[in-house]
């Protein structure tokens, strides 16, 4: 059926932005939803040979939602197009199950040749970052994550990060050596807390070492208070000799 798992496709949006709250808000206000849509019609004109309706309707989607996609290209269960403008989805691309792209991300060619495949396949659960291009006819491996603006020219192993222009792989700053979430498009892992709990934990850490100092102060404070605690009595003692000498 033309529009089957369509639930699947709001669920997987649901579960990958924080921003969206409910199925409604997806259906009504986003255009990676739309664009969806527009192109499983798109597709499915194009491979019952109305190739020109199936332009068509892909020229339409890209009005409504600036997200251009070849009917041509190939989608897996569970793409979520973030924001959306400026996407580009080549026509011999093929994107796996649940994957993720987000704004000005370009899934292109670098060749001129009609007959042969010019852009890339992405396996599953790959997650392409805002304004990265991807170019040519190569592989991204299963769980790649492709760096903000970053380009990528040649083949992308599974589970890889690459960023830069070229892009190249590139390991995390912090390993926990713990199994990394499925999905982390903002490199928020396990071993690197959201930023709330990052300035609160170091709120804590400095009341803990001011404590400590404190503490400290406290100590090489103490002989010389309890000297001047004892130094009325001193004086007291004192003027009660003195008193006495007096007497
Ligand atoms: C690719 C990404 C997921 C990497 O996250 P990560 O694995 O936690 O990586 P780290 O933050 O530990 O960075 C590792 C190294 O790569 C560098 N790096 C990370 N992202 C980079 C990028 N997009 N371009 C260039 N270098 C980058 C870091 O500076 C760091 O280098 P260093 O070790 O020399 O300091 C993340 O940086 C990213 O680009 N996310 C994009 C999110 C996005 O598109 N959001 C859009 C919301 S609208």
């Amino acid at each position: 059926m033309l529009f089957r798992n369509l639930r699947d496709e709001l669920d997987a949006t649901l579960a990958r932005d924080p921003a969206a709250r409910s199925r409604l808000e997806v259906v009504l206000c986003y255009p990676g939803f739309h664009a969806l849509l527009f192109h499983r019609l798109a597709h499915w004109l194009w491979q019952h040979g109305l190739l020109l309706a199936g332009r068509f309707v892909s020229h339409i989607g890209r009005m409504a939602t600036g997200i251009e996609i070849h009917p041509g290209a190939r989608i897996g269960k569970r793409l979520f197009i973030d924001h959306g403008m400026g996407v580009v989805i080549g026509e011999t691309a093929e994107i796996g199950d649940d994957c993720t792209l987000y704004q000005g991300v370009t899934l292109g060619g670098t060749s001129l040749d009609r007959d042969q495949k010019r852009h890339p396949t992405l396996g599953n659960g790959v997650i392409v970052s805002v304004h990265a291009q991807v170019l040519g006819p190569f592989r991204v491996g299963d769980g790649a994550r492709i760096g903000a603006q970053a380009v990528v020219l040649s083949e992308v192993p599974d589970g890889a990060t690459m960023v830069g222009i070229p892009a190249k792989p590139v390991a995390r700053r912090r390993d926990s050596g713990e199994s990394q979430p499925a999905f982390q498009p903002y490199a928020l892992g396990p071993e690197i807390p959201d930023p709330i709990v990052r300035a609160l934990s170091g709120l804590l850490d400095e009341v803990t070492s001011l404590r400590a100092r404190l503490a400290e102060i406290e100590k090489s404070e103490r002989p010389r208070s309890s000297t001047a605690e004892r130094a009325p009595e001193v004086q007291r003692g004192n003027g009660a000799c003195d008193k006495e000498r007096a007497a």
